[in-house]
């Protein structure tokens, strides 16, 4: 059973007083597994934040399904699997974090002698002890993120839907974020998270979902996409000058003290190390570089073909992207 399902999600806005409609979901289909890590990526505008809307039912979708392991998204027992991060979370600025998930325990029910100590692990969890009974107009954008992902987990729920969660936080705090998202899929969770950041989502995503111009125009795990998709080889040798190289592939670089062949296929690697080698060379690398989600993400921008082979200045040597 899928932790959530999306099939055939379509909404559009009215705008232009009610004159024109825009279609923002175009018929999203997307399924996330249980226990998984999914990234939810598409550029500003693409309609992460209204599909996420769509799910939680805070949007009336205009057609499709949505199930939260196995039941209707709307039903009451799919709600109490969710917790959401919102992508701009406000809490109020007078509260203490402590005050203000005292009053998210009381929104689920939860009894006052069981709430204290949830409240008091949670906010260990998320980094934020010491600071617990400070006024959150105090606190900064990190903390607030983490007060926010805490009051995502009062209801330790299943499956955890946020929106955004790195943006604005700081490299240490991306990496605090990151540490704890995988925690809670080694607990067993499934973290379903949107962003335009494409690195924080190679670092850490089981499988992407690519949302572009209103439908998913990609998805899967990400180790197969990534490596699925090796673009070009370079090799890298020296001991040989550039004449002779010359007569063996006529496109080189040179790049401290190497030449860097960039080669479009394996079969070519083989006949040009071979006469590299006969004609008294050496070879330092062979590298087959692939596709990042960066090229991957950005040749779906550009209409699914293909970017051009670009070498890639000082990753010689580094292995297999
Ligand atoms: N209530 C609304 N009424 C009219 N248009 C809306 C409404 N909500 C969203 N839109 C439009 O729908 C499109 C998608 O918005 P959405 O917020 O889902 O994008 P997003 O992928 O979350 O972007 P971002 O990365 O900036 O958060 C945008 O063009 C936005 O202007
Ligand atoms: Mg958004």
């Amino acid at each position: 059973m899928k932790a959530l399902e999306i099939k055939g999600l379509k909404k559009s806005f009215r705008s232009n007083f009610l004159i024109r409609r825009y279609d923002i979901l175009k018929g999203i289909d997307l399924d996330v597994e249980p226990g998984e890590i999914y990234g939810f990526l598409g550029p500003n505008g693409a309609g992460k934040t209204t599909t996420i809307k769509c799910v939680l039912g805070l949007l009336r979708a205009d057609a499709g399904e949505v199930s939260v392991a196995g039941q209707p998204a709307a039903s009451v027992e799919a709600r109490r699997r969710i917790g959401f991060l919102p992508e701009n979370p406000f809490f109020y600025d007078y509260l203490s974090a402590r005050e203000y998930l005292r009053f998210a325990t009381s929104l689920f029910a939860i009894p006052q002698a069981e709430a204290d100590g949830r409240i008091a692990a949670l906010i260990h969890r998320v980094g934020l002890s010491g600071h617990e009974d400070l006024k959150l107009r105090k606190y900064s954008k990190g903390m607030i993120q983490r007060l926010g992902l805490a009051q995502a987990m009062i209801n330790d729920p299943e499956l955890l839907i946020l929106d955004e969660p790195f943006s604005g936080l700081d490299p240490v705090g991306r990496k605090d974020l990151r540490t704890l998202i995988f925690s809670l899929r080694e607990q067993g969770k499934t973290i379903f998270f949107s962003s335009h950041i494409l690195q924080d989502m190679e670092l850490m995503v089981d499988r992407v979902g690519i949302i572009l111009g209103g439908t998913i125009r990609r998805q899967g795990r990400l180790s197969e996409m990534v490596e699925r998709s090796t673009q070009y080889y370079e090799v890298v040798c020296d001991r040989i000058a550039p004449r002779e190289l010359a007569q063996i592939q006529g496109d080189f670089a040179s790049r401290d003290g190497h030449f860097i062949l960039t080669l479009p296929s394996e079969g070519d690697v083989n006949l040009v190390v071979e006469s590299i080698i006969h004609n008294g060379g050496r070879i330092v690398a062979v590298t087959p570089v692939k596709m990042t989600l960066e090229d991957i993400f950005f040749s779906e921008m550009a209409g699914g073909a293909p970017p051009a082979p670009t070498s890639r200045s000082g990753e010689t040597g580094g292995g297999a992207r």
